[in-house]
């Protein structure tokens, strides 16, 4: 046969994953159990609860993956499974299931970077064209990379400190608003009003770095100040205005990187990809240009094991194994 099915596993964070792409381009099936309202109450991932979920889903989750796909394993080429970087205890769970099967079940088994994963969730759309640049923005990560071929990542840019998605729950926490708190943003943001001065970290003049604790800090000390004075600030225009930005500097740094690098595609992965004024001012910045811009649907942006397939098609087709000592890295490099 010559059609190739990767079975993906994901488990990095707070969602567990199994997913089987054909040809590291097409969906057959893709199962996620999410742990957000375990955390919900706890504002935030709790590592120990999440390990534990993990082990309680990750054979429900591939066995879903196998009947959504009405697939035997006979038809699998390989187990693509989430190495890194991620929680470690949350990591062993995929990393050890991959192993298992891997080893059970004759099959090649293939380490997986996370960020990869994020930037693959765009090839179910469009074919990549290089060179390309991706900006990826998670609750981990704030990245710009330059790829010049399938599975080549060259790091342009990255947070200094805190990374965009984790501002995103930071700020909502302190509006108390519920884990996670990105989506909440959004939400709220898009009912008010810019009207407050937030400070934007664009850095030296040719860094394509990113910094957010600054704007982070800026939205504690002006809510304290006017709870201090006894006012109450808008929820709506404190997001409205913090996401603003956000999104400028995201916007303004991934257009010049895309200019100085003659970028043929420009793709947007992870968790605040979702984010709706990221993408609609990423939309008008290179709507009337002739550089593509891709955004994954809002399923895909988020965790799941499609991407960790996708991206692993590539290492397979590469010839590039795991051995069994593949093991869980949390700060696995790209
Ligand atoms: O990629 P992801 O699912 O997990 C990581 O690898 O981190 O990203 C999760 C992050 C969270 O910080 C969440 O608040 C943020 O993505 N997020 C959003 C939105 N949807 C999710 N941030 C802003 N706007 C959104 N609509
Ligand atoms: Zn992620």
């Amino acid at each position: 046969k010559t059609d190739k099915y990767i079975l993906g596993i994901e488990t990095s964070c707070d969602e567990t994953a199994a997913a089987i792409v054909e040809n590291g381009k097409d969906i057959i099936s893709n199962v996620v159990a999410s742990q957000i309202d375990s955390h919900k109450r706890f504002g935030g991932v709790v590592p120990e609860v999440a390990s534990r979920h993990h082990v309680e889903q990750i054979t429900v989750v591939l066995e879903e993956a196998f009947e959504q796909a009405n697939m035997t394993w006979e038809k699998i080429d390989a187990i693509a499974v989430t190495e890194g970087p991620g929680l470690v205890g949350a990591l062993l769970v995929g990393v050890n299931a991959g192993k298992a099967l891997a080893f059970a079940k004759q099959k090649p088994l293939i380490g997986v970077h996370h960020i990869a994963g994020h930037i693959y969730a765009n090839r179910f759309e469009r074919e990549f064209e290089f060179p390309l640049l991706a900006l990826i923005v998670s609750g981990g990560h704030t990245e710009l990379v330059l790829m010049n071929g399938h599975g080549s990542y060259e790091l342009v840019g990255e947070t200094r400190d805190d990374a965009a998605g984790e501002a995103y729950d930071k700020v909502a926490r302190m509006l108390e608003l519920p884990y996670p708190g990105g989506p909440q943003i959004d939400q709220l943001a898009a009912e008010g009003e810019e009207s407050i001065d937030f400070p934007k970290a664009w850095l030296e003049n040719d860094s394509f770095d990113f910094s957010f604790s600054g704007l982070k800090s800026s939205v504690i000390n002006t809510i304290h100040n006017a709870s201090q004075r006894g006012e109450s600030l808008s929820k709506e225009d404190i997001a409205a205005s913090f996401q603003s930005s956000v999104v400028d500097v995201l916007t303004t740094k991934t257009w010049k990187a895309a200019q100085k690098y003659g970028a043929q595609q420009v793709i947007v992965a992870g968790g605040v990809a979702a984010n709706q004024g990221l993408r609609k001012a990423l939309a008008a910045k290179f709507g009337d240009t002739n550089i593509p811009l891709l955004i994954p649907s809002l399923n895909l942006c988020t965790d799941n094991a499609a991407m960790i397939a996708a991206a692993g098609f590539i290492t397979y087709k590469q010839g590039k194994r795991s051995g069994w000592d593949l093991n869980a890295n949390p700060s696995l490099m790209l």
